[in-house]
């Protein structure tokens, strides 16, 4: 613990904290200007008052979505222009049609916003806005897939094409989730996927830039050597090529050496870092899984910590479940919690989207162990997961009650 007068003393560490924070956006993007260039040319029609194709952005978490898009929108706000109206939505905030409503409308007509009107007063304010001077509208629906109601939104925002005289409305959509065109109405589906523009995962070579660039603005001079740098880099390359995830453990491991007060950030620093940072990572994805996800990898928690009732398969250390039991086990617990159980063709993508998200991995047994089944492994402790998801599924102070504790197996109080 550091006193008070430690704390405020000069940092022997940082330089400028706010560089170093994941909300951060540089003044330049490395390695991105194919994709930075592809939104200017989706938002160009606009600014010369025409409306121009949807566009939806896709690519993993940390792959600079986000930091890109608020960048273009950022330039094009310089520009002297009239027609061109942008709304940026953080649809993780603003998550259902009536929300992003509202968010456009007190973007641009703040006199109109919080007057407590509907959806229809708001959409015909919103249109009749749009004709008066042939406006072009673009809306910039970051994490759409975080919208409850998302068919109604396309529908209503691309709807206003053809309700009104003059002035158009586009939509650029920003997503991280794999399986979120597959959920999609179809109509919704052709609407948003007019173009489509994929950020790939940084290589070690781009992360190591990004983060040089960096520390360089972050930190003290001489705090962290290129070797130390090289080495985030490579981790964060081989744990899926995330930025975020690569400064996080950057700033985190500055924090370290600050605590232990020394002035400089070394490979220990940096590994005590990079565990924090993985964990938390992973707990904050849990979180947001969708609810079904969220309810099978609580049901592989409880099988995995139960030790008693599943049939465990020892391969070195390593601990497998069979794929039938962790859906009949799913299985009874959506029954037990009055949802629908999804078919097991639902469960084959749900079990695939956790292991695309690095939760689980699984594998075919191939003959032999009960002919040929799947074989499940959970990548973090259970105990961990489960206290996760029991404030997830069963809110803070557990109103809703547990079936699973002091049920048959009392598996999340077992160890
Ligand atoms: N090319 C880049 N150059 C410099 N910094 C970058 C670059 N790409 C990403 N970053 C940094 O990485 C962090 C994450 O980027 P961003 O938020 O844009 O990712 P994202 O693709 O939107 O992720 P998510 O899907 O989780 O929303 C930000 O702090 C950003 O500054
Ligand atoms: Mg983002």
């Amino acid at each position: 613990m550091r006193t008070l007068s430690e704390l405020l003393a000069e940092s022997k560490i940082f330089a400028d904290r706010e560089v170093l924070s994941p909300h951060y956006v540089p003044e330049k993007l490395q390695f991105r200007e194919k994709e930075i260039n592809n939104i200017e040319r989706s938002i160009a029609p606009a600014l010369k008052g025409m409306k121009g194709r949807n566009l939806f952005i896709y690519g993993k978490t940390g792959t600079g979505k986000t930091s890109c898009t608020r960048y273009v929108i950022e330039e094009v706000s310089k520009m002297p222009n009239t027609r061109a109206r942008i709304s940026y939505i953080n649809c993780r905030i603003y998550n259902s049609r009536f929300r992003v409503l509202n968010k456009i409308i007190s973007d641009h007509i703040p006199t109109y916003a919080k007057r407590g009107y509907g959806a229809v007063d708001l959409y015909e304010k919103l249109t009749s806005w749009i004709e008066e001077d042939s406006k072009i509208l673009v809306a910039v629906l970051d994490e759409i897939d975080m919208v409850k109601d998302l068919d109604d939104l396309v529908y209503t925002l691309t709807r206003i094409n053809s309700d009104i005289k003059a002035g158009g409305v586009s939509i650029i959509g920003i997503s991280n989730k794999v399986s979120f065109k597959e959920e999609l109405d179809p109509r919704s589906l052709s609407a948003l996927y007019e173009n489509e523009l994929v950020f790939s995962p940084y290589n070690a070579n781009e992360l190591y830039a990004i983060l040089k660039d960096r520390a360089a603005r972050g930190f003290k001079p001489n705090t962290i050597s290129d070797e130390v740098l090289r080495f985030i880099a490579a981790s964060s390359a081989k744990a899926g090529g995330d930025a975020r995830f690569s400064l996080t453990v950057l700033s985190k491991a500055g924090e370290l050496s600050e605590e232990k007060d020394i002035s400089t950030i070394n490979i220990e620093e940096v590994q005590d870092s990079l565990k924090i940072a993985e964990s938390e990572i992973v707990y904050e994805l849990i979180a947001t899984l969708p609810e079904h996800q969220k309810l099978l990898l609580y049901s592989l928690s409880l099988l995995s910590s139960s030790g008693g009732t599943y049939k465990k398969l020892i391969d070195g250390t390593d601990t497998y479940l069979f794929s039938g039991e962790v859906y009949s086990r799913y299985k009874s617990l959506s029954e037990s919690l009055h949802k629908e159980c999804k078919s097991e063709r639902w469960y084959r993508k749900y079990l695939s989207e956790l292991e695309m998200q690095g939760l689980i991995i699984s594998y075919e047994s191939g003959t032999g162990i009960r002919g040929h089944t799947k074989l499940i492994k959970l990548l973090y402790p259970p105990k961990k997961i489960q206290s996760v998801l029991e404030k997830e599924l069963f809110g803070e102070d557990s109103k809703t009650p547990n079936p699973e504790k002091g049920g048959e197996s009392a598996a999340a109080n077992s160890d």
